[in-house]
């Protein structure tokens, strides 16, 4: 907008000013009028056209370089951007490299594949616009890629003897929190990379199982006598024999219902929606309806 402004009164000024000549020239001189009376600045008389002359290439070039300088942010801009996206590009090398085969090719964990046992890194919260949430997803990523978590994260830095260095750590921070699951999509399309595929259900309460007590569920739900022991929701024992939440009769469906979209039948619940393929529902269902 300011270069525009700028570049147009650049272009206007030199009209003016010839506008204005020609205005000094129209005014009739009688022809034998003494020098005095003509105006020493405004006549055509060679010299102050001259000075004139010179004095617009002075401006011209001033408002040329203001204009200049006026453009540099918006260049400057543009070369930030193309800067993060080859550090996001980076971090998709990286990332197809080192954390596909758990987080998958979508970057959605088990919500994409349930046989994938990483967390889903393509989520609204890790690609929060909010400084403060920002600030902490990049610490948190950080944190977690340089020294690992749990039992299957394997620790990434170089700190820990990993492959990742600081610069990598952070390309793969810019392209989770970016939200660039695109450029993992090239990548994987143009080097025809493996994509995890996914284990078929042929027991679907055994899949259940490991989805409730070894994946997506275990970290808020405990089952007695299996590795799920989180305590942020309900024991799930005996869920079976009594209604989900409190808000839906224990069938087959409402399961399925309930694990879809929790918030929907119980507004405000804490427990998250899964977006799960139809055969992960029912495995769920399946298996907690076991739980007698
Ligand atoms: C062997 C499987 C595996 C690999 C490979 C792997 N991860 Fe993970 N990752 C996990 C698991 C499992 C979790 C959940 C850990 C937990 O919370 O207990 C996790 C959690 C995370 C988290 C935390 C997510 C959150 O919201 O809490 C981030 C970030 C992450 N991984 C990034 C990466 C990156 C980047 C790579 C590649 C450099 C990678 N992971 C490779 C299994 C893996
Ligand atoms: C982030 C924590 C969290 C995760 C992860 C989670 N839940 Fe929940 N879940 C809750 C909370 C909290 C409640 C209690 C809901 C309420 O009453 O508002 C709940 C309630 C339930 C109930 C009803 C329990 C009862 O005693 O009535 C079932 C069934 C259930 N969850 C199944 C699942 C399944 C299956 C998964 C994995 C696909 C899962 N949950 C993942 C937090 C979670």
């Amino acid at each position: 907008m300011l270069t525009l402004a700028i570049v147009l009164g650049a272009l206007l000024l030199p009209v003016l000013v010839l506008a204005e000549i020609w205005r000094t020239r129209r005014v009739t001189v009688p022809a034998d009028a003494p020098d005095t009376q003509i105006d020493p600045v405004l006549s055509t008389s060679g010299m102050s056209r001259k000075i004139l002359l010179a004095m617009v290439v002075l401006v011209e070039s001033f408002l040329l370089f203001m204009a200049y300088g006026a453009n540099e942010p918006f260049r400057q801009t543009q070369a930030a951007e193309r800067q993060l996206e080859f550090a996001q590009h980076n971090g998709a090398h990286t990332y197809v490299q080192y954390c596909l085969s758990c987080h998958g090719a979508e970057g959605k964990g088990y919500l994409e594949n349930v046989s994938l046992p990483g967390k889903p890194l393509n989520t609204p919260e890790l690609q929060s616009n909010d400084a403060d949430q920002h600030k902490a997803n990049v610490k948190m990523i950080a944190q977690t890629v340089e020294n690992g978590r749990g039992a299957v994260m394997p620790a990434w830095g170089v700190s820990n003897g990993g492959p990742l260095n600081y610069e990598m750590i952070n390309e793969i921070n810019l392209l989770i929190t970016g939200g660039r699951w695109d450029l993992v999509a090239d990548i994987i399309r143009a080097e025809s990379v493996a994509v995890p595929t996914e284990a078929p259900i042929t027991d679907p309460v055994a899949t259940g199982k490991l989805i409730v007590t070894a994946g997506a569920c275990s970290s808020c739900h405990a089952v007695a006598g299996t590795s799920a022991r989180g305590t942020v929701g309900p024991a799930l024992d005996g869920i079976a024999n009594r209604r989900i939440a409190g808000v839906l009769d224990f069938t087959r469906e409402n399961m399925k219902r309930w694990v879809a979209n929790p918030a929907q039948h119980k507004p405000g619940t804490t427990m998250p929606p899964y977006n799960l393929r139809d055969e992960y529902l029912e495995a769920i269902a399946s298996y907690l309806e076991t739980l007698r």
